[in-house]
């Protein structure tokens, strides 16, 4: 009988799931190993909740968004007894291996697993946040920044026909990324990131500048940037399981926009694209790390390559050790603000 192994994705969902999906069964059945999904996150293997999963059930998933297998936030660490839950399901499913597709969170778990119960845990790195360690790029950033920078332009369009400025709101927790990248891509005129306090007076004269010569603006922000004239404390947040602030209804588009039209008198709107950026088919980029990244899960599995997760590091993919990429968290530091003082 082959050995089986036991696939599972955590945390937000982002495209590019499916063809790592696809990649791990493809890899994994190629190297005489059977799957079996896990259904929604860690929460499936809390509970023993399964989905069958082979070739053919995977074959198309390289053009699907979302993940085919379910996901949820759930930390198994906040009980106890969910660590042992997690360990009787291991062994009731008699697994050899479990893959854990997913981010920082869900990957804190896999490397816990590994280093605390010594179980046979891989780990393939997603986050449309790009905030992951070890990895130079994770799938889901390429299709959410370019639902995100077509957003944008969309915004642009009717900005610039009401003579209004624009305030879009995009995803990014911890990490700029997503705003970085949306705001260069879109050419927008200010763009403010989580990782340094955004300068008002700066954006106010970026923004009446832009208005002066063009008669309209826009500006990029990340649901997580503060400005440095309001306190974090003003702010309240709820929080997950893992203790993230949950950021869906801070408002920061909103606060911004409201913000600039009282500094600087101009008709202003705001948008948050939200959700709708970490849906939908992913690009050929997030495919084909999704697919390869995969398929180096279940090579590492195969190669009793336990407690890595495969990452991109220049065009290949290799293993590097779980801990590296859940460590720290990967921000916008040192070239990229070089950048943004040339193009903002
Ligand atoms: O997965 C990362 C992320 O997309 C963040 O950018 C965002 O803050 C968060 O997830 C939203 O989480 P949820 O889908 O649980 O509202």
């Amino acid at each position: 009988m082959s050995k089986k192994i036991g696939i599972l994705t955590g945390g937000g969902d982002c495209p590019g799931l499916n063809p790592a999906i696809k990649g791990c069964v493809w890899g994994a059945e190629k190297f005489g190993y059977e799957c079996i999904g896990l259904t929604d996150g860690w929460k499936g293997l809390v509970e023993g909740l399964t989905t069958p999963l082979n070739k053919e059930i995977t074959e198309y998933a390289i053009m699907r968004g979302g993940t085919m297998l379910g996901t949820s936030r759930t930390n198994p660490f906040k009980q106890p007894e969910n660590v042992k839950k997690c360990l009787e399901t291991f062994k009731k499913l008699d697994l050899h291996a479990l893959v854990a597709m997913g981010g920082e969170d869900t990957l804190g778990v896999a490397t816990r697993f590994y280093k605390e119960h010594k179980l046979n845990v891989v780990g393939v790195p997603k986050t449309m946040d790009n905030d992951l360690s070890a990895t130079d790029y994770t799938f889901g950033f390429d299709t959410s920044v370019t639902k995100a920078m077509e957003a944008a332009e969309a915004l642009a369009d009717t900005g610039r026909s009401h003579r209004r400025v624009m305030v879009m709101e995009v995803m990014g927790r911890h990490a700029g990324w997503v705003a970085l990248f949306t705001g260069i891509a879109s050419a927008a005129d200010f763009v403010c990131l989580p990782e340094k306090k955004v300068d008002t007076k700066a954006m106010i004269e970026k923004v009446k500048a832009a208005y002066a010569k063009k008669k309209f603006a826009l500006v990029v922000t990340s649901e997580a940037s503060e400005l440095d004239s309001v306190g974090e404390d003003d702010i309240k947040h709820a929080l997950d399981h893992f203790g993230h602030r949950i950021l869906k209804d801070r408002g920061m588009g909103e606060h911004i926009a409201q913000f600039i039209e009282k500094a600087t008198g101009l008709e202003t709107r705001h948008a948050v694209i939200g959700h709708m950026q970490r849906g939908g088919s992913p690009t050929l980029f997030d495919r084909m790390l999704g697919v390869r990244v995969g398929v180096k899960a279940a090579e590492l599995v195969r190669d009793g390559q336990f407690g890595q997760m495969s990452a991109l590091v220049g065009n290949n993919i290799v293993g590097v050790p779980l801990e590296k990429a859940t460590g720290a968290l990967k921000v916008v530091t040192g070239n990229w603000f070089d950048l943004m003082e040339v193009l903002f």
